[in-house]
């Protein structure tokens, strides 16, 4: 079967999936595949009369050779296909009248023990006892498919599914309370089983069961569990490794929609920039989001530069930080000094005394050439990923170990990977110190020692050096990312062996560990909040997100100055405080549509929503400024620019709430500065005007309101953006 458009995984350092806008190109030269949408038929009932109609738009049933040109049909309110097509196809299917919008379909990218206590969840006490560990919600996974007998979707002490649920199981090999749902539609693939292990990370990372004694290669001992430990988990397998197909994606949603799922977890994201109406995540999910369901998306790996996917106002859109635990390993220099760095794969401590060092600029193999043997190699990792055959290059010339140094970029991030025993990694920072040593010292030599597990390290969280940086290029006025949350060598549930490693726990890093996080966060805040919209949830989730780090200061990124806005968003969410928040932002879905009017107009809304009742004509246009966001952006000006926000009193019934913070870079008034509140539910709404002093460069300036009351803080970052 051939493949289609796609998106990506959110896969960090995987084998590098070929990028290629169309996987079909050699089957039918001059063909490629599109996603068509479609205004619905008007009489057409049955699946069989639909496809004719849809067989219909085509020239002639089939491509060159035997290739099918329909290659999924779906039948919601408005038609979605894909389908092979040549431009002069393409421009005859546009005449119908019936066309509404076409874009090529594309392969997207796929993008724990310790990170629950991290996030201050602990077993039989407080907010996890008091939600039920998010017994009763849905989670619904679009990912690579998932190894259901691993000991992480046990259901012990998981009750049956809600009975609104319209979910079942294919191609998995076990299903039970903890695991409700299978489901695969990727043509390329036999079962909802997972042969990468991405699929099963961010499953048992949102909602694994507990399991004791588990570890990652001996590293990180402890009972693991997902954020949500008793919610449910539904599998909709739409990638493999090379990608996700855009219509994957878009049948996987709407089919997870369809069965009931409360949250919607997804670690993946397109390779590339691209505009909300070509964008099946931003398409997919407003229906979903319609429907009360969380939608938690991975915000990329592309950082620290380039673009931020998933930045469509209706998700929420997470960041990846550090946690505080090291896999620490030492490396203690011939003076005496020691200096942290970690290792993933961990050995007994060598009786030895030091060895010699030998500094290179590149970890080549070529270094095997020169007299490495007995000694201890520093080198710097320089490229995006260090070739394994230039570890095993050096080793195997009788090296006694490797030191390798972060890429520059990177500087505090370590992203440990399994290079194989006796190679330590550390920062740029502490590589320049071994180095400097190295120079300096006419007999340079070292001994490593290997601690395996520290917890409590400061500071952290740290935001990774590959999380995606906002802003959104395509709605720059409102604040993306969203949320932090634990990203950077995480122990997450894995398969037995799978190319990317062996279980049953392995440790990872990406966006894609952090974004299951925040789905079990979602998945708390729904658990004792039933009734609370999408928009809700996440305004408590961010308004309550922490903004400093272990160590008291502000929330720094890898190379150590204050993260800013665009890099953390709200901060890093704390699942406790997120339970009560006390106000809410929230937005209906009316609200979103006037926001895409605003944006994109009448052809956008049709293509996003595909909602025949929204049009509009109907709609207040809202700009991205005056969207009821719990993050605030406007424009840097010397002029003042006033937004409204409307906040929902859920805390206690009489309670007044003053603002508090302003930063002091900009003028910023709030009207009025006290807010109270004599019931639940009731909506207050305040202006905020910004201006800036006349003498604040053409940088983006932060800081955020915080309104004030004895039991809750609620605190709004706010953006002065110089582009818009
Ligand atoms: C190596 O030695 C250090 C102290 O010298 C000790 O803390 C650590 O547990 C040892 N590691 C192993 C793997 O035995
Ligand atoms: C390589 O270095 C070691 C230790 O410094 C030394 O004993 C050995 O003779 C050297 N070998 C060659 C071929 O230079
Ligand atoms: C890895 O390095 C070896 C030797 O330097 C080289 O032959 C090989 O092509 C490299 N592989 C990749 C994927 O860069
Ligand atoms: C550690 O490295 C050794 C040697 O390269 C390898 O055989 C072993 O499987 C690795 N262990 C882990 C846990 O990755
Ligand atoms: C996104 O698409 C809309 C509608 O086609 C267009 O107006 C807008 O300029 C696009 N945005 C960017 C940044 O290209
Ligand atoms: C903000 O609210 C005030 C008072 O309700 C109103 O007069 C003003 O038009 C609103 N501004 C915007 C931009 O909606």
């Amino acid at each position: 079967m051939i493949s289609l458009f796609s998106l990506t995984l959110m896969l960090l350092h995987a084998p590098a999936p070929t990028v290629c806008d169309d996987l079909g190109a050699g089957l039918s030269p001059g063909h490629r595949t599109y996603i068509v949408l479609l205004r619905p038929p008007v009489e057409a009932s049955s699946k069989d009369d639909h496809r004719w109609w849809q067989d219909s738009f085509l020239p002639t049933p089939l491509a060159v050779s035997d290739e099918p040109r329909l290659i999924h049909t779906y039948t919601e309110v408005f038609t979605v296909f894909a389908v092979r097509l040549t431009e002069d196809d393409l421009a005859m299917v546009s005449q119908r009248k019936e066309f509404l919008w076409a874009f090529p379909d594309h392969l997207w990218r796929p993008s724990t023990t310790h990170t629950p206590k991290f996030l201050g969840l602990e077993k039989d006490v407080g907010l996890w006892r008091d939600t039920n560990y998010g017994r009763g919600v849905i989670i619904g996974v679009l990912d690579t498919g998932i190894y259901s007998e691993h000991p992480s979707f046990d259901d012990s002490g998981i009750p049956p599914p809600p009975s609104k649920w319209k979910g079942s199981c294919h191609g998995a090999a076990r299903c039970n309370n903890k695991l409700i749902g299978a489901k695969f539609h990727n043509p390329r693939a036999y079962d909802s089983g997972d042969d990468t292990g991405h699929g099963t990370h961010t499953s048992s990372t949102a909602a694994g069961n507990f399991v004791s004694h588990a570890s990652a290669h001996g590293l990180g001992r402890g009972t693991a569990a997902g954020i949500a430990p008793h919610a449910h988990l539904a599998m909709y397998s739409v990638c493999i490794i090379l990608g996700c197909a855009s219509s994957d994606i878009l049948v996987g949603l709407d089919e997870a929609v369809k069965d009931g799922v409360y949250v919607l977890s997804l670690s993946l994201g397109s390779f590339f920039d691209v505009n909300f109406t070509d964008d099946p995540v931003a398409i997919g999910t407003f229906n979903a989001v319609a429907k009360g369901v969380v939608v938690v998306a991975a915000a990329g790996n592309n950082g620290p530069r380039s673009f931020i996917a998933n930045s469509a106002p209706w998700l929420l859109t997470v960041a990846a930080g550090s946690v505080d635990r090291s896999f620490q390993t030492v490396v203690q220099l011939g003076n005496g000094e020691h200096i942290s760095g970690e290792a993933f794969n961990q050995t007994a401590n060598s009786s030895s005394n030091s060895v010699p060092l030998y500094w290179n600029k590149h970890c080549k193999s070529s270094l095997a050439g020169r007299n490495v043997s007995g000694k201890i190699v520093i080198c710097h990792n320089t490229g995006s990923a260090i070739n394994q055959s230039d570890i095993s290059g050096i080793m195997s010339a009788g090296a006694a170990g490797i030191v390798l140094i972060n890429r520059k970029d990177a500087s505090f991030t370590t992203l440990l990977e399994d290079y194989g025993s006796d190679v330590v990694q550390v920062t740029v920072a502490d590589g320049n110190n071994i180095i400097e040593y190295a120079r300096a010292t006419s007999k340079a030599s070292a001994k490593v020692i290997y601690k395996n597990t520290v917890l409590g390290v400061r500071p952290s969280p740290i935001v990774a050096s590959f999380s995606s940086r906002g802003p959104s290029t395509f709605s720059p006025g409102v604040l993306k990312p969203d949320i932090l949350a634990p990203g950077l060598n995480i122990i997450v549930a894995w398969p037995p062996l799978t190319i990317l490693g062996s279980g049953p726990f392995n440790i990872r890093s990406g966006i894609s560990m952090s974004t299951p996080h925040v789905s079990g966060i979602a998945a708390l805040v729904k658990s004792s909040h039933p009734d609370w919209s999408a928009a809700a949830i996440k305004s408590a989730i961010l308004t309550t997100a922490d903004i400093t780090d272990s160590a008291g200061g502000p929330i720094l990124d890898e190379q150590h100055p204050r993260a800013t806005a665009y890099a953390m968003g709200a901060g890093h969410a704390n699942p406790i405080k997120a339970i009560d928040p006390g106000l809410v932002y929230d937005l209906s879905i009316t609200e979103y549509a006037g926001y895409i009017c605003a944006l994109l107009g009448d052809q956008g809304l049709a293509t996003i929503a595909r909602d025949p009742t929204l049009s509009c004509k109907m709609l207040p246009k809202i700009p991205e400024a005056q969207l009821n966001y719990p993050s605030i952006t406007v424009p840097l000006r010397t002029r003042p620019f006033t937004v409204n926000r409307t906040v929902t009193n859920v805390g206690p019934i009489n309670s007044a709430y003053t603002k508090m913070e302003v930063p002091k870079s900009l003028t910023v008034r709030v009207y009025p500065e006290t807010l109270v509140f004599s019931k639940v539910g009731q909506k207050k709404t305040f202006s905020i005007t910004v201006s800036r002093h006349r003498n604040v460069g053409s940088k983006a300036l932060q800081g955020s309101l915080s309104w004030v009351s004895k039991k809750h803080v609620v605190r709004s970052p706010i953006v002065a953006s110089p582009l818009l």
